[in-house]
């Protein structure tokens, strides 16, 4: 008979006393200092945030095998969803569980179906053009492009946009107040369930003032969104057939007879939307950006691709995008080694065994999902961005299990075709109108990773010359 080991049995780690091994955790660079121990004791460890042990799974197939045992096997963190329910949030698909996913999962599944996505194109190729005409001025006027900002705009604006039907033009310097609050709250909830201690529930400090009026703030203006876009619906009920927005979408859906899904939950999925479909989307962008330009000889095939295929972006076209097929493997290539999410936290549902370790219901698992995608036993020099491993008839065909940018099984990102479209039309529409000068950081040196929501690119900067 196999024998099994304990979570306690593992190697890992030395914890403090108290605090575990979250002195050892610089707050900024978490995902790369779990990396690092991966690579010290392997593929399956112990490490402990206070008293509470965690179970790190590294190895792709057994991260594989528990992100595939959802809904039944594990759920995200139960601290999670309690710290949101705490600031009173509403519930969106990311922390909801149960029923309530289910339900929620199809509403949002449908509204983000690529038939329902193609829908929403033109408003798309018009951001697109927006922010060439901002970085067609910063051309013109020489000056330095902050490239993580400027994607966020561009990301916030489709998302926002999408998500709400209201024209939010961030690009040009507008202000998107639901943005702001959210800037507020996302490090809050990441804050709070890394705390050792609740304080917030005895005292309050000046950030959690903030913190609640921007929770209050947010709440209501999505609120009233949900009530105008009802209306709009009541009045021209024909817009029901041909939702033109992601809000729109899940009303419809949200009011199919068995969906279960209330207003509270459409709202919750609109602030969903935007929390996790805008960094994420302009993070990979940039990173993606800044190893196409380290990497001369694919930026030159991504170029001769999008001059060939979509040459023009006032004529993009869905059809076009989805031809990009170069620039599809080098945005796959770019989350191998920069995957946005680099890990996804998880709690056992029941008992159940992970490769050869008992997990008693109620552990909690940490996910490591840049391990085997960047070992060279696995890929061969995988430190290299080479896109060509992605295509269709490769000589070296990567495998392509071993990287899941976007997760697995049921709780798999449901907005990934709407975030390849953007990736692809921003960087065809920049490829296509601009000569890039350079894309890095004043010193010269790579980006340095910075941890937070999402991994993002620390002080990238873009110089742009009309083509
Ligand atoms: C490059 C961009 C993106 C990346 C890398 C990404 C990555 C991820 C990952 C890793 C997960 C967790 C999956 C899992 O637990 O197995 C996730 C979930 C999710 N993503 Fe994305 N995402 C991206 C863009 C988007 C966009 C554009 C949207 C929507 C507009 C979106 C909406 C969601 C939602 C709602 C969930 C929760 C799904 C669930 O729990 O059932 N994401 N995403």
């Amino acid at each position: 008979m196999q024998t099994t080991r304990q979570i306690n049995d593992l190697p890992g780690p030395r914890p403090w006393p108290l605090a575990g091994n979250l002195p050892q955790l610089q707050p900024q660079r978490v995902h790369q200092d779990v990396e690092a121990w991966a690579r010290q004791y392997g593929p399956l460890f112990k490490m402990r945030f206070g008293r509470t042990p965690i179970l790190v799974v590294a190895g792709h197939e057994l991260v594989s095998a528990v992100l595939r045992d959802r809904p039944d096997g594990f759920r995200r963190p139960s601290i999670t969803a309690a710290v949101s329910e705490e600031m009173g949030g509403q519930p969106g698909l990311f922390i909801s569980e149960g029923a309530a996913w289910r339900n929620q999962r199809r509403m949002v599944m449908t509204a983000l179906a690529p038939h329902a996505v193609k829908a929403y194109f033109p408003s798309l190729v018009a951001v697109g053009l927006r922010l060439r005409q901002r970085w067609q001025q910063a051309a013109r006027d020489g000056r330095v492009i902050d490239l993580a900002d400027d994607l966020k705009r561009f990301s916030v604006d489709v998302i926002a946009g999408l998500a709400f039907g209201t024209e939010v033009n961030t690009i040009d310097g507008g202000e998107d107040v639901i943005q702001r609050h959210m800037d507020v709250v996302l490090p809050a909830v990441a804050r709070r369930s890394l705390a050792l201690f609740p304080y917030w529930r005895y005292i309050k400090l000046p950030q959690d003032h903030l913190l609640d009026a921007s929770l209050a703030a947010m709440t209501k203006a999505i609120d009233d969104m949900v009530d105008a876009a009802r209306a709009r619906l009541a009045a021209e009920p024909e817009r029901r057939a041909h939702p033109a927005n992601l809000l729109e979408a899940m009303i419809r859906a949200a009011d199919e007879g068995d969906s279960g899904v209330d207003d509270a939950a459409v709202a919750g999925n609109v602030s969903t939307m935007l929390l996790a479909g805008e960094d994420t989307t302009s993070n990979t962008l940039a990173w993606m950006l800044y190893l196409l330009h380290e990497n001369p000889s694919a930026m030159q095939k991504a170029r001769e691709e999008v001059l060939r295929v979509a040459p023009d972006p006032a004529a993009f076209s869905i059809e076009q995008m989805d031809s990009l097929d170069y620039l599809d493997a080098c945005a796959q290539e770019a989350m191998r080694l920069k995957p946005v999410a680099p890990f996804i936290p998880l709690e056992a549902l029941r008992d159940s065994v992970v490769g050869d370790v008992q997990v008693p219901k109620g552990s909690l698992l940490w996910c490591v999902m840049r391990h085997d995608s960047v070992s060279d036993s696995l890929v061969p020099n995988a430190a290299d961005f080479k896109p060509e491993r992605w295509l269709a008839g490769s000589e070296q065909p990567v495998n392509k299990h071993v990287s899941m940018p976007f997760g697995a099984g049921v709780r798999t990102c449901p907005g990934r075709y709407l975030a390849l479209l953007e990736i692809k039309l921003a960087s065809a529409m920049l490829l296509s109108s601009f000569n890039i000068q350079s894309i890095g950081t004043t010193s010269g040196e790579a980006p340095q990773e910075l941890g937070g929501f999402t991994m993002s690119p620390i002080g990238l900067q873009m110089r742009l010359q009309h083509s």
